[in-house]
């Protein structure tokens, strides 16, 4: 049986990959929910995004095909709210091309992602999913995830409110005592190699 290792594998994401995200990203905007914009965005606004996400040291990563190098889908950890308490609390955010869902993919990326997070010493990790997304949300929840809370109608799209819920992932890591600002360690942008042997059960 091929095992989808054989098939898909797992790299930083370069400049080259903006292109292949973006259609990912506006497909979302303009056919779903899980993106809470009305309206298709620019080449020019990914490109910025992947430089500042790049730039502040929050690993952005992408499932290829094997054969072609092209990015099917994405993931990656931005900032959860700007003020510095909240420094060693992250978001996660995991998008996969319509045509290659429930392949595993998701799944793959979302164990690497826990794993970089960790070993970047986050202490908190964020999924702010909207509630009708149950696919999502079961992702996260089979993962460790526990629900962190739930706003009632913050968003509204396609003519209808919508309700997000908050999933968090508590990791075990510890800040020195005398650490008056803790940080978290950048991402490894240039040196990074993702090891297949860890997910291959
Ligand atoms: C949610 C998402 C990332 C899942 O990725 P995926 O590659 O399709 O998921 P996987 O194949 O890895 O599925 C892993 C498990 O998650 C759960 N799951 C995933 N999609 C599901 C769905 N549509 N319905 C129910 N359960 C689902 C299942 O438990 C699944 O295991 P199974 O296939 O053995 O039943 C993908 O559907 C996606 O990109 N959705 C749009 C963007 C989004 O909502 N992102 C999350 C917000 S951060």
């Amino acid at each position: 049986m091929t095992n989808s290792n054989d098939l898909y594998t797992v790299r930083a994401a370069r400049e080259t990959d903006i292109p292949q995200i973006l259609d990912i990203y506006n497909e979302r905007i303009l056919n779903s929910t899980c993106l809470f914009m009305y309206n298709q965005v620019s080449l020019d606004n990914r490109l910025t995004w992947f430089v500042e996400t790049k730039a502040k040291g929050y690993p952005i990563i992408v499932a290829t095909e094997k054969e072609t190098d092209k990015a099917i889908a994405y993931a990656c950890l931005g900032g959860f709210r700007p003020h510095t308490a909240y420094v060693l609390t992250t978001e996660i955010s995991i998008y996969v091309h319509q045509d290659h869902q429930r392949k595993g993919l998701g799944v793959r990326l979302l164990k690497e992602l826990l794993r970089i997070g960790t070993e970047m010493k986050f202490k908190n990790i964020q999924a702010c999913i909207t509630s009708e997304n149950e696919g999502s949300v079961a992702l996260f929840s089979k993962y460790g995830f526990k629900h962190a809370g739930h706003l009632r109608d913050v968003g509204y799209k396609f003519g209808r409110f919508l309700d997000v819920v908050f999933l968090e992932y508590i990791t075990d890591v510890q800040v020195e005592k005398d650490k008056a600002v803790p940080a978290f360690k950048p991402f490894p942008w240039k040196t990074y190699v993702y090891t297949e042997k860890l997910y291959d059960n």
